[in-house]
């Protein structure tokens, strides 16, 4: 989270210390971070919500950027959908694209490999999976809900007095809490009660106050199944692909 780099840079030391194939430096200006990163031999990402983001993340140095569009679960733009995004941003930087928001099985996958995206970034797709860490009741809930079940706001981050800017909302399950605080984010800023509220219901697990965040791909979820399951039926992909 770049916005949270200023104030914390060892989290990025950190990151770099672990010596992953890829760190994503997202959520504001990139610029700063790229060049560590880059120097210490690992390749470099961000997600992106706008062509102009796109063409900063380009001029900063990243390998690759991440059209991530407003279906998306958790934090991102919540601005332009992934497809639209995705042409647009394809159109405007050399670097691969990679496109994210949405894609929560093979034919998502077919659909951006189709338009030029080298790959996809999934989130919400692997939440039900048994290796994931969400609990038992929060998964249940993610496979009952319908594609139409999400929202997308700051009404969480501002409940917990979380710093993100105003322009990296996220997206979550719809429930009880956000729609009592979504129109009243002044007000629920300055409410201790709702912010204990929040905490007690996080330990809890009652997820009509609780967060959870998921996109609009959740419909597509209906059981627990491991990664590799669910990466082996992405890999279908390239039969639908095949069929033109
Ligand atoms: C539960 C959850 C947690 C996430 N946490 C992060 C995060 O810590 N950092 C980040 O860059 N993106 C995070 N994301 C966003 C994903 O990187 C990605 O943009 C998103 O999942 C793509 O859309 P999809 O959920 O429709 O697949 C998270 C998404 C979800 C659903």
């Amino acid at each position: 989270m770049a916005w949270a780099l200023a104030d914390r840079p060892e989290q990025l030391d950190a990151a770099i210390a672990a010596r992953p194939a890829l760190i994503s430096i997202s959520f504001g200006p990139p610029e700063s971070y790229v060049g560590r990163v880059r120097q210490a031999g690992i390749r470099v990402t961000a997600q992106v919500g706008t062509v102009e983001e796109a063409r900063r993340a380009e001029a900063a140095g990243v390998d690759l950027v991440v059209a991530r569009g407003a279906e998306g679960g958790g934090h991102g733009r919540g601005e332009v959908a992934t497809l639209a995004l995705l042409q647009s941003v394809l159109d405007a930087v050399a670097v691969p694209v990679v496109a994210a928001g949405g894609i929560a099985g093979p034919r998502g996958l077919a659909a951006v490999l189709a338009a030029g995206a080298v790959g996809a970034w999934v989130g919400t797709a692997l939440l039900g999976c048994t290796e994931a860490g969400t609990s038992a009741t929060a998964r249940r809930r993610l496979f009952d809900a319908a594609e139409t079940a999400t929202a997308y706001g700051r009404v969480f981050d501002v409940a917990q007095g979380l710093r993100w800017p105003a322009e990296y909302g996220g997206r979550a399950l719809r429930n009880a809490f956000f729609d009592a605080w979504h129109d009243r984010l002044d007000e629920l800023a300055e409410n201790a009660d709702a912010a204990e509220q929040l905490r007690q219901a996080r330990a809890a697990e009652d997820y009509d106050t609780a967060v959870i965040y998921a996109g609009e791909g959740v419909g597509l979820l209906r059981s627990e199944r491991s990664v590799a399951e669910v990466l082996a039926e992405f890999g279908r992909a390239e039969d639908l692909l095949r069929r033109f």
